[in-house]
């Protein structure tokens, strides 16, 4: 059976994050991981902040720390929004950890020494006041083209014309406004994307139909474009130094200029997937280091990433549509890259005995919008975890943001959709039918699971409908297709309350109890069902489901068909209705969130 290794893009560690951040990669992540884990396939859901760049700097000066600490708390923040709306991470790992430092050493050594790396001079904007280089959307000035007085360095936002900083006219830091800035010479290291390009196109062209045509279609465009060799170092303090002191001769026999290279950390965007990697390194400690046992040996985390061990290890990723380019094209250079050889004939050599993993399946979300518009932490527009948990519980969130997963096309929230929404998928149509059947029980059952009574039409015709619907769910899930999934599981409840009503068992009860018990033990059994197949999605509810008539949890995804599904409850167990399961969102508290976090009319 296969091992399912998931990734969902590092968060920056820069600010809690809102909505849109989790429906494109942390929560379908954390659906797609429980489902794996139900299903009783070794599943690791690994995830991060992502801690290192100029904004992160910049953050921690204007929070009055140095950044190891900013980021610390920060971490501490987010690990903890993250649990309180279930994401279930075999680890949340930080991108500034001794982990990664070594292992994005590593592969920037391995690298140079393949030749993949090479040393360019380039012109940096360097800010007196300051005492810092200034990357580039950090420097501002009027626009040579239109005149706007606030352009960025990197692109105009009035004209959207790219820009040089060297094009603006009167050029100041955006950091402290001073004018005292200065071009000055740095040298940088370039990882030659371009040399990749062929290769990349090849093995994205056998992913097509495999992937999402969104993934492929921005990974081709990428690629269309021409692949533009990147600078992989910056003239930061907060980062992984560049460690050219340990490098070798490249195959032309150079050595790096460790001088020029001194003082250089290596850029975010390059040691951030790798912590992908490191984190699982992190992972492998933390549970050795529980055991009592010192650092994992290197075997524990390489299994989950290196072949040949990693043969049986299905790798998927989920992630926003902008980080699409750097999952396809610049993470894979960096791991061909440590993987192979290029020859001189053109064709590629396997160079490493135990070669790295690629992404096997790479999923791509759209965005989602808050009433047509961007969320915004500036302008405090939209919903953050900790406010959203501060109004309603985490399955709430949950179950609307899967439901409302963009995968075809952009979404949005609205304050109204939302009330609607989860009003009638889990109040009327769950809620209501856990607490009916249950409620049922305890009064005319005396709260225990009835035994007696023999099928008839209405329960084989139900059987065959739940096993219908349960096959849709499964296979959506297994192919992450996330609203669908929420389709077919929210009519699954929906034949939940058909079948009590037709079977009506408060009527049969005053005349026929046997029939009574078997409708009775049959919705019982739905209930069970349902704790199992929900949990993905709305955990926290779906355990409480689960404690009411007594199950195991988290449980095992259902396998068998017909009868046996709903024949899991031995009768004579107690059960229990749970507490208010699901409360409706009224409409005065619309009124009041709508007035607090902007609503359409703040478009
Ligand atoms: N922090 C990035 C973002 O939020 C994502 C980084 S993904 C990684 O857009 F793989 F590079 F870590
Ligand atoms: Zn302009």
């Amino acid at each position: 059976m296969s091992r399912i290794l998931i990734t969902s893009a590092l968060p920056y560690i820069n600010g809690i994050k809102h909505l849109g951040t989790l429906a494109g990669s942390m929560l379908p992540a954390d659906v797609y991981a429980r489902f794996q884990r139900s299903r009783g396939r070794e599943t690791l859901y690994i995830c991060a902040t992502d801690e290192h760049g100029t904004p992160t700097e910049l953050a921690a000066a204007a929070a009055g720390q140095d950044p190891s600490t900013f980021c610390q708390i920060q971490h501490d923040v987010q690990y903890d929004l993250g649990r309180k709306f279930g994401l279930s991470w075999d680890h949340f790992g930080r991108s500034s950890s001794p982990q990664n430092h070594k292992l994005t050493q590593r592969f920037a050594r391995e690298l140079w020494e393949a030749g993949f790396i090479e040393e360019r001079i380039t012109q940096q904007v360097y800010s007196n006041a300051d005492k810092r280089f200034l990357p580039d959307r950090y420097v501002i000035g009027t626009c040579p083209h239109c005149g706007y007085t606030a352009a960025r360095g990197d692109q105009c936002e009035n004209c959207t014309r790219v820009l040089d900083p060297a094009d603006l006219i009167s050029p100041r830091s955006a950091v402290s406004g001073s004018e005292d800035i200065e071009i000055r010479d740095s040298k940088h290291l370039f990882l030659r994307q371009s040399v990749f390009s062929d290769k990349l196109r090849t093995w994205i062209d056998s992913k097509k139909g495999e992937w999402p045509l969104l993934v492929t279609s921005i990974a081709l465009k990428w690629l269309d474009e021409g692949l533009q060799d990147r600078g992989i170092t910056r003239d930061l303090e907060w980062g992984v130094p560049v460690n050219a002191w340990e490098w070798g001769p490249n195959p032309k026999g150079e050595t790096p200029d460790i001088e020029g290279l001194a003082g250089k950390v290596f850029y975010v965007w390059f040691d951030a997937p790798i912590e992908y990697i490191a984190a699982t390194w992190e992972w492998a400690d933390a549970r050795a280091a529980e055991a009592g046992r010192g650092p994992a040996e290197d075997a524990e985390w390489e299994r989950w990433w290196r072949q040949p061990g990693a043969a049986d290890v299905t790798y998927v990723e989920f992630m926003g549509k902008d980080n699409v380019p750097f999952h396809t094209v610049g993470f894979p250079c960096t791991l061909i890259g440590v993987n192979e050889r290029l020859e001189a004939d053109g064709s590629w050599r396997l160079a490493n005995n135990a070669p790295w993993k690629l992404v096997d399946q790479l999923k791509g979300f759209n965005w989602l919008d808050y009433y047509g518009g961007k969320f915004s932490t500036s302008q405090k527009r939209g919903v953050f975890m900790d406010q959203a948990l501060e109004l309603l519980p985490a399955d709430y969130w949950r179950w609307w943001v899967t439901a409302n997963t963009p995968e075809t096309s952009d979404a949005t929230f609205t304050w109204e959709q939302f009330q609607a929404q989860v009003n009638a998928d889990l109040a009327d149509v769950l809620g209501n039918f856990v607490n009916r059947i249950l409620k049922f029980t305890e009064t005319r059952f005396e709260g225990v699971v009835p035994a007696g009574g023999e099928p008839t039409e209405l329960e084989t015709k139900l059987y065959a409908d739940v096993d219908a619907k349960l096959a849709e769910l499964t296979d959506h899930l297994e192919s992450r297709e996330f609203r669908k999934s929420t389709t077919a599981l929210r009519q699954l409840w929906v034949l939940g309350n058909q079948y009590l009503t037709e079977a009506a068992p408060w009527t049969a009860i005053k005349t026929d109890p046997a029939r009574a018990a078997i409708v009775v033990r049959t919705g019982l059994n739905l209930v069970a069902l349902f704790a199992k197949v929900s949990e993905p999605f709305i955990p926290f509810a779906a355990e409480k489901i689960a404690m009411g008539v007594g199950e195991e949890f988290p449980g095992v995804w259902p396998t068998g068909q017909g009868a046996a599904i709903l024949d899991i409850l031995p009768p004579g167990r107690k059960v229990v209705a749970p507490q208010v399961l699901f409360k409706k969102v009224e409409n005065e508290q619309v009124v009041e969130w709508v007035a607090r976090f902007g609503g359409s009319e703040t478009e």
